[in-house]
């Protein structure tokens, strides 16, 4: 199979974590996409849902799932979502595709996170997969510094030669180079840093289940 049938076997699989008549919480990347697409085809069970991005709220739109405002939502079972890298004990490195920030905020409004993605994401120690952070524009260099003294790089993540700049206005810096073994300590640490927004560990509140998609079909971890 490939990676994408992969992510497509995972989606089809988390529909069963789908809570009849509620709001849900739904991630952003491309096996988040392929669930908003068999979201798609259920979506009169549920009465709308909360995008973590721009880009998924368009998607949830297009399907004719009714996108409500996290304001006006008090809270929800679940919140599905993909992964750069999740370990077996749920820890996760997420905002591989700068949703990081709406990511957390809305994950952290639902009671659990079902995290879907392909095999390969599966690891057990996290940092291979640089550690987005999202940060301040102006605090950009400064951070930089702060993170660099982690003894990782820190990239400044582009887009058409440009800093990539995230839903929020702000911009990424991807860590290269850390051998993540104290996750929850490290997410804490550099949440400290002023000018961090948001850092893509998903640690302190991590995955409650993960559907990883493999060759032997869909495998759940809790
Ligand atoms: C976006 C994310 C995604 O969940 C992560 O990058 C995985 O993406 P994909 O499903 O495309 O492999 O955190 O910010």
């Amino acid at each position: 199979m490939t990676q994408d049938e992969l992510k497509q076997a995972v989606a089809r699989a988390a529909i069963e974590y789908v809570p009849e008549g509620e709001i849900i919480g739904v991630g952003t990347g491309s096996t988040a996409n392929y669930f908003i697409d068999e979201l798609g085809k259920i979506k009169d069970r549920i009465k709308g849902a909360v995008a973590s991005s721009e880009a998924t709220a368009a998607r949830l739109a297009s399907h004719g799932i009714p996108v409500l405002d996290l304001n006006d939502v008090e809270g929800m079972s679940v919140y599905i979502d993909g992964a750069d890298e999740i370990t077996p004990q749920g820890a996760m490195i997420k905002g591989g595709g700068a949703a990081l920030t709406r990511e957390k905020i809305v994950a952290s409004v639902a009671k659990r996170f079902i995290c879907i993605a392909d095999g390969s994401k599966l690891v057990d120690v996290l940092g291979k997969f640089p550690l987005p952070v999202e940060v301040i524009p102006m605090a950009q260099a400064a951070v930089a510094r702060r993170l660099a003294a982690l003894g990782c790089e820190a990239r400044l993540r582009l887009k058409d030669g440009k800093p990539l700049l995230t839903d929020n206005g702000c911009m990424i810096l991807d860590l290269v180079g850390l051998r993540i073994e104290k996750p929850a300590e490290l997410e804490k640490q550099i949440n400290d840093i002023p000018g961090v927004v948001t850092v893509g560990l998903f640690a302190i509140g991590g995955a409650n289940v993960a559907l990883l998609g493999t060759e032997e079909g869909v495998k759940t971890l809790t």
